[in-house]
């Protein structure tokens, strides 16, 4: 019998943000594997089994992933958001490159979902309206020096950017160190967002000048935004500030 490993992003938390084809793929699944917040949105059925791991077994979760499909499971590993956007995606195919040369015949197919910073940039305008990029900001899986150099030439290359992962319990000291890095490096007062728990029943969205901006305002639970230096705001009497950053670059 043959199985198959689909790797899905559940989107940023609203279910009504799950795709159809991201459903269709769950409600055909024999396992679900991830980590245990993101298997817990998942219904019981009868037929179907959850496994959910710790957050730091990517590359255990992905071989027992690959495994139970060669065995002729049907397993579906999630993620939030995106499952290639530091996520699970990358993680199994690393598995498969360095695994069982068996798993390179397993049927694999990865399925999108809208990850956190598009669903936070549409909740507060249209911030990421120009080019932009994502950095993750932890520095579990990267040098620190790597990163600062990053923030730093997507300041110089004028990006607005997303950060991920911008501070944890065990780092709580990693994103004051890449605020200061991004005032020295922007020198100007640019608007940065702190979209929190965005799609959910508690988001909330905060827009604070880039120079006074304090380590304490994100967490785990929010995806931080940074205009580039032609970001706009406009403010309203009655409802939040909209901000875009505009589409074109005067030459
Ligand atoms: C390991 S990354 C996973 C990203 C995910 N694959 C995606 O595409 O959104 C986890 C980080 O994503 C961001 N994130 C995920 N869901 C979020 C949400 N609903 N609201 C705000 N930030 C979120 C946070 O920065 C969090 O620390």
């Amino acid at each position: 019998m043959n199985g198959s490993v689909v790797i899905a992003g559940l989107g940023p938390g609203n279910d009504a943000l799950v795709t159809p084809e991201v459903s269709d793929a769950l409600a055909r699944a024999t396992d679900i594997v991830g980590y245990i917040p993101y298997v817990a949105r998942i219904a019981e059925r009868p037929g179907l089994t959850l496994h959910p791991s710790d957050n730091r077994v990517e590359l255990d979760r992905s071989r027992h992933a690959l495994d139970m499909a060669s065995a002729g499971k049907h397993v579906v590993v999630v993620s939030s958001g995106d499952p290639g956007v530091f996520a699970m995606a990358a993680a199994v195919l690393e598995a498969v490159e360095h695994g069982d040369p068996a798993w390179r015949d397993v049927d694999i197919q990865i399925l999108p979902g809208i990850t956190a910073m598009l669903a936070a940039a549409a909740a507060c305008g249209a911030p990421l309206g120009h080019d932009f990029c994502a950095i993750n900001l932890s520095d579990n899986m990267k040098p620190w020096e790597l990163i600062e150099k990053r923030l730093r030439l997507a300041a110089e290359a004028d990006f607005a950017m997303a950060f991920y992962n911008p501070r944890s319990k065990s780092r709580p000291e990693g994103f004051g160190k890449a605020v200061k890095a991004l005032q020295d490096a922007c020198g100007d007062d640019r608007p940065m967002i702190f979209a929190r728990n965005v799609s959910r029943p508690d988001q909330t969205i905060k827009i604070v000048p880039l120079t006074e901006v304090t380590e304490d305002m994100a967490d785990m639970r929010t995806v931080v935004l940074l205009g580039n230096s032609q970001t706009r705001v406009i403010e309203r009497c009655n409802a939040a500030p909209l901000i875009y950053t505009p589409r074109s670059v005067e030459g």
